[in-house]
């Protein structure tokens, strides 16, 4: 069963159409590519899967239930996360304890260190099960603030995957990362997602075509083409409107 399916969304934005009958679903476990050039509309739709925005008119299913107007809290309670958003770090705590705030919060416990959360050793360990996940293990005593930047973004997945999610929506991962960083991104989210399924946009094809089982190219608000990446590679339709001046 999918477990995203957007039917016939539609977003302006004071007049402006930006969405234009977006259809598409995810499905348990799958890596979900979204492409186009600026603007097209990419972020736009994982807003509206996220919940910071509504669509015009249109349905988003999540898990088989209608979540076209939940709040983001609701979603990510129920396993639809964003990820790569700073905001959740706090940059004057490890890297341990950013996890483990995470994990306490999701436990339904207040991080509070005055509680002693250390001592708590299911919740230790989910944490240090996700720092090796992510890489950051070796990182565990380091302040957030002062970690590389590649590092940053290894610790807003983690705090992320200590939601539990089910559906991880990822724009622009790699973004300002060294080539070492990319690779090293690329193996991190095939790792963590051969568990969950990832909704990725990504502007680096040598990403896209390495990661994703399926690749939706959008277009001036519109779907041009979506399948498997030998046959997006081959579509005529996206060669012209966009693989073409990406020279792949
Ligand atoms: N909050 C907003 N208010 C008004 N216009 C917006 C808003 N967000 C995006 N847009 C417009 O929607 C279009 C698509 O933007 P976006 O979804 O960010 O594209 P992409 O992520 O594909 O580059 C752009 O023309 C952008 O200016
Ligand atoms: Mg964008």
């Amino acid at each position: 069963m999918a477990i995203l399916e957007i039917r016939d969304i539609f977003k302006d934005f004071d007049g402006l159409r930006v969405l234009t009958g977006i259809s598409l679903s995810v499905e348990e476990r799958e890596r979900f590519a979204v492409i186009g050039p600026n603007g097209a509309g990419k972020t736009t739709l994982f807003n509206i899967v996220s919940g910071k925005f509504r669509p015009s008119s249109g349905t988003v299913m999540y898990d088989g239930d209608e979540i076209t107007r939940a709040p983001m809290h609701q979603r990510n309670r129920r396993g639809l996360s964003r990820s790569f958003q700073i905001t959740n770090v706090f940059q004057n705590l490890s890297v341990f304890d950013n996890v483990l705030a995470g994990v306490c919060s999701h436990a339904g416990l207040r991080y509070n260190l005055l509680r002693r959360p250390h001592r708590n050793q299911s919740l230790c360990r989910r944490t240090e099960e996700i720092l090796e996940e992510v890489g950051l293990w070796e990182f565990r005593q380091t302040l957030a603030r002062e970690l590389a930047y590649g590092q940053q973004r290894a610790l807003e997945l983690a705090i992320t995957l200590s939601t539990e999610p089910r559906l991880v929506l990822l724009d622009e991962p790699t973004a300002g990362m060294s080539r070492q960083e990319t690779e090293e991104a690329i193996r991190m989210v095939r790792r963590v997602t051969e568990r969950m399924a990832c909704m990725i946009i990504e502007h680096d094809m040598n990403v896209v075509f390495s990661l994703a089982e399926r690749i939706a190219v959008l277009h001036y608000g519109m779907i041009l083409a979506c399948g498997r990446p030998e046959d997006i590679r081959q579509d005529q339709r996206v060669k012209d409107a966009y693989l073409g001046e990406q020279g792949s």
